[in-house]
């Protein structure tokens, strides 16, 4: 059935793409983040350990989120890991390549969560001026924002 919310389909088409490429970014942030989960190592393992969960853990929920809210207007999510790849801005963790201390691990991934919140705020700002129209989406993305400013301190003072 056509959704009929005041917002006609070929309108909301940025909001996907920018959606999409903010999806892609958590899916690959899960599996970095993940992954250092499994392999830190140290004298404060159960600290990295349990913090990084904490970490996969808002990541989870935010992918689910954000795919629910490109499917609220009526857009399709990336659901395959080769698509997430295509769209991500985040560099994967190469299995080919040497784990990085745990100490390195939270500065590795404070620069990635940083560089996510610089894209989306690019994207918010394109969004605001293109689209004013999809306020949904404009919280979303503002919501998004405060959320992973809020981690990003947390890693950051984890790493202090
Ligand atoms: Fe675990």
């Amino acid at each position: 059935m056509e959704m009929n919310i005041g917002m006609p389909k070929d309108v909301v088409k940025p909001s996907v793409t920018i959606l999409n490429n903010l999806l892609a970014d958590q899916f690959v942030l899960l599996a970095k983040t993940w992954n250092f989960h499994w392999n830190v190592k140290g004298p404060s393992f159960g600290t990295y350990h349990a913090f990084l969960e904490k970490l996969y853990d808002q990541l989870f929920e935010m992918i689910d989120s954000t795919a629910e809210r490109i499917r609220s207007i009526d857009g399709r999510p990336i659901g395959s890991l080769h698509g997430y790849l295509d769209h991500t801005r985040v560099k994967e963790q190469d299995d080919h390549q040497d784990l990085p201390a745990a100490f390195d691990m939270l500065k590795i991934l404070l620069a990635d969560y940083e560089k996510v919140i610089c894209e989306v705020r690019k994207d918010l700002a394109d969004l605001e001026s293109k689209n004013p129209l999809d306020e949904g989406t404009i919280s979303y993305l503002q919501n998004f924002i405060e959320e992973f400013e809020k981690t990003c301190w947390m890693i950051r003072a984890h790493i202090e």
